[in-house]
């Protein structure tokens, strides 16, 4: 079996979904459950054997070593942390206890379990890290892509604690021999992402009637990869990823915030027609998020050489299927807007109108 970290969170919950769809190999998720974690993206998996899920906290070591020790994983593959860069600028310290601490920890533990694995065991063994392509900061509009020698140049607080936590894994493996893998995703979208996020956001707002507001101009360019299409990249990097190698994961697909938001609108336009007219006109420009990076486009083609990945999922795909998703799910939109999201968008909003 493998051990899933953060798998009660937007992407960890599509992973365990598609892995066990996709293997039949069983999970054992270890989440933490913060404001982030939800088990109900987990429904499908009530009374399947194959889906054993524990409430922890990736810094407790005693509880990761017991873990360990109890179910003893063939891979581990490592979501959980603090991943809004909003929540960032607002709290930074969540974001250096769970993404460096957690990752800290999560790495001792792992180190002294595939210390004492036999010899076959051990070399079969992967520790898989998911992280970002915000570690590599901003892109002017004329540059190339990230590639995966591209230098480390973070910018926010939550980029930050990303790029701390590649670099303990990287060094995990240089030092202590540690078979990691690092894998750099662009934005993703889909189904069972928490509306703090720019597109759950904006058709949580639209539907009901209230303001989308976008941050500056508008013109900040994002890389969007639909979420099953990390799944399936993950999924090949753990099976023939090289050890102590990074692969950068990307939709060939930069947009900027304007042209998302658009398309949202005209999608609901027509799946789900406002009365009170086009969705656009709740369009509303408000103050820019500080430090807000400009553009991120990931260059992919090394895990397309190595691996043979390519995203399946074209944005037009991809976001039509999102979109038909969160209307087919408004059960699930209303229980995650409890009242712990009503104070954050004041937090987060109230001041910028
Ligand atoms: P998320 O915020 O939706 O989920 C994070 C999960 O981790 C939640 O279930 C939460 O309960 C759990 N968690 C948080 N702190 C924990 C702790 N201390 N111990 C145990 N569990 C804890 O995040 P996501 O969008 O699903 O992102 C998952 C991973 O992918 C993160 O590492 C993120 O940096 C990375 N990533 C995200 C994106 C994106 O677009 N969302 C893109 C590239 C990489
Ligand atoms: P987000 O979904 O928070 O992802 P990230 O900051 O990790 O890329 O934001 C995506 C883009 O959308 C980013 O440029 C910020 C912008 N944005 C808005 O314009 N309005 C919003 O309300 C939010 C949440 C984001």
């Amino acid at each position: 079996m493998i051990l899933v970290t953060g798998g009660a969170g937007f992407i960890g919950a599509n992973f365990v979904l598609d892995w066990i769809a996709a293997t039949g190999e069983p999970v054992v998720n270890f989440d933490k459950l913060t404001y982030a974690g939800n088990l109900e993206n987990l429904a499908a998996l009530n009374g399947d054997a194959r889906h054993v899920f524990f409430r922890g906290d990736i810094c407790d070591r005693a509880l990761v070593d017991a873990l360990l020790t109890q179910h003893r994983p063939r891979a581990i593959v490592h979501f959980a942390a603090e991943s809004h860069v909003d929540r960032s600028i607002h709290g930074p310290g969540e974001f250096m206890r769970t993404n460096v601490e957690g990752t800290f920890t999560l790495l001792e533990a792992t180190r002294a379990y595939w210390g004492e694995l036999a010899d076959d065991a051990k070399e079969g063994f992967r520790f898989l890290h998911v992280s970002t392509d915000e570690v590599y900061g901003s892109l002017g509009p004329n540059d190339a892509p990230f590639t995966e020698t591209h230098a480390y140049e973070p910018n926010s607080p939550y980029s930050a604690s990303k790029a701390a936590s590649d670099h303990l894994v990287r060094a995990w493996h240089h030092t202590y021999g540690l078979p990691v893998l690092t894998t750099n995703c662009s934005n993703n979208y889909g189904p069972y992402q928490f509306p703090e996020k720019l597109i759950p956001l904006v058709m949580a707002n639209a539907l009901a009637g209230k303001p989308l507001p976008i941050y500056g101009d508008g013109m900040n360019v994002r890389d969007w990869l639909y979420v099953g299409d990390h799944c399936a990249a993950i999924r090949a990097v753990l099976a023939g990823g090289r050890c102590g190698e990074t692969y950068n994961i990307g939709g060939w697909n930069e947009m900027p915030n304007l042209v998302i938001v658009k398309t949202i609108c005209a999608l609901l336009d027509e799946m789900r027609p406002g009365a009170a007219g086009k969705y656009e006109q709740l369009m509303t420009f408000v103050k820019d998020r500080p430090g807000h990076d400009r553009r991120y486009a990931i260059d992919a083609r090394k895990i397309e050489r190595e691996l043979g990945w390519r995203p399946a999922e074209t944005f037009e795909t991809g976001i039509r299927k999102t979109v038909r998703w969160y209307l087919e799910h408004q059960d699930w939109v209303a229980h995650v807007q409890s009242g712990a999201y009503r104070e954050w968008v004041t937090k987060n909003y109230g001041a910028r109108e």
